[in-house]
């Protein structure tokens, strides 16, 4: 290779970056949860990361998207360094991103319809104010073989119907980029698999790259092109499912321990 080919690709690994932290510290008092954490998404990818519960996985995506200011540490998502940003700018970040929240946290009070206007209303800028919704609601929900629930309530739907139904929001404005806050947890094991495929068949169809924080072994399995193991607050390994399925490491072994 010459060196201007290594230039080019270099530039295209750079580019490539969805995410990229670099030695990230954050503390609650002394409780220190991320200690020096490391980690790049590449375009198009399905990244989890793993790590027990209380580990800081809620708290990385939080610092993602500028709710939680780090310690220390570079956090850069979609070409932006967070911490340059001002409120309106991390707006217009987060109209980029496509959120399904730990649990599904729709709004009660509010129909399935008015749940996935809600990210179109508050990110009006982007999407047009006069733009017809109903179009985007409806193709969201058939995305997720929800289009029959469009004027129902959140109490009227089951767990893995509240969980598409977030997963319809998540995906409305057709984000560059998804994080997934447990996607699976609560949901018996055949809902926890429909959610995986439509995670997948998103995937495909838009293209989007995706941040995925779960436990649930059987989804890094079938989502991820990658994985990262969180540990005591940092990157303790890294690779596909299988490599890391193979390792001899005992820590990454309890991992897929069921
Ligand atoms: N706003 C906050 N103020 C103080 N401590 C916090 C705050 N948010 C999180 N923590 C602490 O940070 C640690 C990591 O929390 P976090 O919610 O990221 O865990 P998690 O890995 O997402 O766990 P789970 O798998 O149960 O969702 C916990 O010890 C938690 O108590
Ligand atoms: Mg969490």
């Amino acid at each position: 290779m010459n060196e201007d080919q290594g230039q080019i690709r270099a530039k295209d690994e750079l580019g490539n970056q969805v995410i990229k932290i670099q030695d990230l510290h954050i503390s609650f008092g002394d409780n220190h949860v991320l200690k020096g954490f490391n980690m790049v998404l590449k375009k198009g990818e399905n990244l989890v990361v793993m790590g027990k519960s209380g580990s800081g996985k809620s708290v990385l995506i939080k610092c993602m998207v500028g709710l939680i200011t780090p310690d220390q540490g570079h956090v850069e998502v979609l070409g932006k360094d967070i911490s340059t940003l001002d409120q309106h700018a991390l707006d217009e970040l987060r109209s980029n991103i496509g959120f399904l929240f730990q649990g599904s946290a729709l709004y009660d009070s509010m129909t399935v319809r008015e749940n996935l206007e809600f990210p179109m209303r508050r990110h009006r800028n982007r999407f047009g104010a006069d733009k017809d919704t109903l179009p985007y609601v409806m193709e969201a929900l058939e995305n997720v073989g929800l289009a029959h629930t469009l004027d129902l309530m959140p109490a009227e739907l089951s767990g893995g119907m509240k969980r598409r139904v977030a997963l319809a929001r998540a995906i409305i404005l057709r984000p560059k980029l998804i994080m997934y806050d447990e996607p699976t947890s609560g949901l018996d094991p055949i809902t926890a698999k429909e959610i995986i495929e439509l995670m997948r068949n998103i995937q495909k169809k838009y293209g989007t790259s995706a941040l995925i924080i779960t436990h649930d072994v059987d989804c890094a399995r079938v989502v991820s092109e990658r994985m990262v193991l969180l540990v005591d607050g940092i990157n303790y390994a890294e690779g596909t499912y299988g490599e890391l399925l193979a390792s001899s490491d005992p820590m990454v072994n309890a991992f897929f321990k069921k």
